[in-house]
Formats: C-alpha cells, sequence, structure tokens
C-alpha cells in the first residue's frame, strides 16, 4: 500500500483510496538516481554548488534540457532558448507576473489544472473559462469568448493550455487544432502558456508535437517540469520561449535578487541527465503507470453501471469519468467516501466546469488497489441512482 509522509501535500486518510490526488507513486520517485547525483555535485563543485546561482539556472542542466529537446521535438534548441524554473507552478506565477496587468483576462481551457486557477488568482486577472471537448480546446467557442472580451473593453493577454495528456480531461490538442490555434492567437496578440509537464508520460505512440515547437507569428511559451518524473520536491523545471520573451521572463526581480529559483535542485538534474539514468528511469515510469491506467480502466468497465463514460488517456495521470444522467460528481462524493474511494468533482476545475464529470488519477495507487478502488466507486454511483446514498 502506498504511504505518504505527513509532512507532505497531500495527506492520505485511513480506510480511502484516494484516486484525488494527480501526484507520482512514492515509490517511484527517483531516489537513487538523485542520491548519487547530489553526492556527484557536492564531491565536484564543492561549496561553489552551493553559491547563488545565475538567474537562467545552471548552464550544465540548460545544455542538457536543449539537447534532450532538439533531439526528440521539431525544433532547434540551445541552452539560450532555456530557463530554469522552479516547477511549472512557479514558472506560470512568474509568467503572470511578467506578461498580465491588473484586469487582462486570461483564458484557461474548461475545465482546467484546479491549481492554476489558484496561481492566476494571485494576480489581479480575470480568469475566462472555454470548453474543452475530446480533441481538447474549442477554438469556436474561444473566438467567441475574444469577441466578447473585445466588446467588452477587456483585453485578453494570455491562453494558459494543457495541450498535451490534459488535467483533469486526459485529451490531447488535435494537431489541425494546434496549427490553428497559433493563427487565432497571432490575430489576437494573445501569448499561449503552453503547460507541458506530462508530455513524457505518453502510453500510446508519440506525444504530439508541442505548440512550442510549431510557433509561427504568436508567442508561445513552454512550461516543461521534472516533478512528474523525477521528483515534484526538486521544485525544478525549465521554460522555453524566444528571444526576447524568454528575456523579458529572465528579467524577473526575484531572479535579480535571488538567483536561479532552485540552483542546488538544478544542479542536481542537470547531473542526472548527463549521466544517462533518466531514459531508463522514464521508460519504467511509462510501463508501470500505462498498466494502472488499463487496469483502472479495466475495473470501471466492469464495476460502472451503464451511462458512464470515459476515453483512454494516451499519457498522463488522469481518467475524466461523465456521470449518468441526474448526478454530480460533488454529491456523489460523500457517498464515495463512505464507501472507502475519493475522487475530484468536475465543478473543482473551473468556475463554470461541468459537475457531471469527475476526475480519477492512476498515479498514486497499484493495480489492486486501483481495481478496488473502482469497484467501490461502482457501488457508490449505484446507490446513488438508486437513492440510496
Ligand atoms: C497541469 C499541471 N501543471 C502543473 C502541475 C504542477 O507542476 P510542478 O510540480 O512542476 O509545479 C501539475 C501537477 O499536478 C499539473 O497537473
Amino acid at each position: 500500500m502506498t504511504t505518504v509522509p505527513s509532512d507532505t501535500q497531500n495527506a492520505l486518510r485511513d480506510g480511502i483510496i484516494e484516486l484525488t490526488f494527480g501526484e507520482p507513486d512514492p515509490a517511484l520517485l527517483a531516489v537513487g538516481l538523485v542520491r548519487q547525483a547530489a553526492a556527484d555535485v557536492l564531491d565536484d563543485a564543492g561549496p561553489a554548488a552551493l553559491a547563488y546561482g545565475s538567474p537562467a539556472g545552471p548552464a550544465a542542466l540548460r545544455q542538457e534540457i536543449a539537447r534532450r529537446i532538439a533531439a526528440r521535438e521539431e525544433r532547434a534548441c540551445t541552452a539560450a532558448d532555456v530557463l530554469v524554473s522552479g516547477g511549472n507552478s512557479q514558472a506560470l506565477g512568474q509568467a503572470l507576473t511578467v506578461l498580465t496587468a491588473p484586469g487582462d483576462a486570461v483564458l484557461v481551457e474548461s475545465p482546467t489544472y484546479n491549481l492554476a486557477l489558484g496561481i492566476m488568482r494571485d494576480h489581479a486577472v480575470e480568469i475566462v473559462g472555454v470548453p474543452l471537448d475530446e480533441e481538447g480546446l474549442q477554438l469556436g467557442a474561444l473566438q467567441a469568448a475574444l469577441a466578447e472580451l473585445r466588446t467588452a473593453g477587456k483585453r485578453a493577454r494570455l491562453l494558459y493550455t494543457i495541450p498535451t495528456f490534459h488535467n483533469p480531461a486526459g485529451v490531447s490538442l488535435s494537431a489541425k487544432r494546434r496549427q490553428e490555434l497559433l493563427e487565432i492567437a497571432a490575430e489576437h496578440g494573445l501569448v499561449i502558456v503552453e503547460d507541458d509537464v506530462y508530455r513524457e508520460l505518453v502510453y500510446e505512440g508519440q506525444a504530439p508535437p508541442a505548440i512550442w515547437a510549431l510557433e509561427g507569428e504568436a508567442p508561445v511559451v513552454r512550461l516543461g517540469s521534472f516533478s512528474k518524473t523525477l521528483a515534484p520536491g526538486l521544485r525544478v523545471g525549465w521554460i522555453n520561449a524566444s528571444g526576447s520573451l524568454l528575456e523579458r521572463l529572465a528579467a524577473s526581480g526575484v531572479l535579480e535578487s535571488g538567483g536561479c529559483v532552485s540552483q542546488f535542485a538544478a544542479s542536481v538534474v542537470g547531473r542526472l541527465l548527463a549521466s544517462g539514468g533518466y531514459d531508463e528511469h522514464v521508460a519504467v515510469l511509462r510501463r508501470v503507470y500505462a498498466a494502472r491506467r488499463d487496469a483502472l480502466a479495466a475495473a470501471l468497465r466492469e464495476h460502472l453501471p451503464a451511462g458512464c463514460t470515459f476515453a483512454l488517456p494516451a499519457g498522463g495521470f488522469f481518467i475524466w469519468l461523465g456521470l449518468p444522467p441526474g448526478l454530480l460528481a460533488t454529491g456523489l462524493l460523500p457517498v464515495a467516501e463512505a464507501r472507502g474511494v475519493a475522487f475530484a468533482p468536475g465543478a473543482r476545475f473551473c468556475s463554470d466546469a461541468d459537475d457531471r464529470s469527475l476526475r480519477l488519477a492512476f498515479s498514486l495507487y497499484d493495480e489492486q488497489t486501483l481495481q478496488e478502488g473502482a469497484r467501490r466507486l461502482g457501488a457508490a454511483v449505484t446507490a446513488a441512482q438508486a437513492g440510496r446514498a
């Protein structure tokens, strides 16, 4: 059974299978690789490893990230195109600080990553949700939202999107829509902030090309992170953006004062990538998480009553489950918790998000526990439908 120590972000409750949290299984965190890389960094650099870093982050990590991108994605990349971040949460906050002014509208998918909404609320921006479907963000609805904002005399500066293995919806933006989105953004002077946190966790074929890799006239800021592959506690990620935009992001007061936001951990990740064990580690994660996804999906098919719907995600951590007519996820949650399983109701993922759906994370537990979670959920949905809650 998975255990999460009590001083971590998400405490597990006794007797409840928590399909709520989109975090890696602690048993799969790269303890050995991190231990070795940290020792190597300290042995080699001594006290210099613990000094203030340069604002852009350790050159060795930036080079390793650029090398990986150039080898895997359809866009040339050098260390100059990489700014080290403290993970996508910090990077999103930084993008909002630098790229928005109070009163600006920020467009998001509805549903979107719920904790990104909190980061936006730290800034005086107006959050505007745009619906998505099985091909990702609906571009007709995006254009309608832009037109409405313009009519109201408001400015939309930024679109925050998770186009690849979406949290919570599991979908990816289609290739056609990626191109069209770039055109719409160029026309409206919109910066696209692409949260690419799940790119490495692909279970079928290849991940779609990043919008950043297709970048045309519209500016794109791509946020990458090692949280889901190595360890969220490292707080290491990066930002890709072209020339002047990256310079604007790098010229923040916080970076000028403190240097790289995660200097030591970033040096450790740089060493870890150079040592060559990372690809093997990610290959293991893909195998394990794909098997968990399949186990949960099969058990949901077995235990859920008719009227529940979901699609198998090709990557990431989540199954987005539609409930039968008449049920709302927020109302179902206490019924499910009483039967020993929890999930994230749809209403959490945007102020106007659809509460007829809910998010199930398959990252935290082994296959057997996921199967038991699906059985308990099936019993809860059946009971709620029959009014036997
Ligand atoms: C879409 C998305 N973005 C960002 C994060 C957090 O990323 P980081 O740990 O790099 O701050 C998560 C974690 O759940 C996420 O799902």
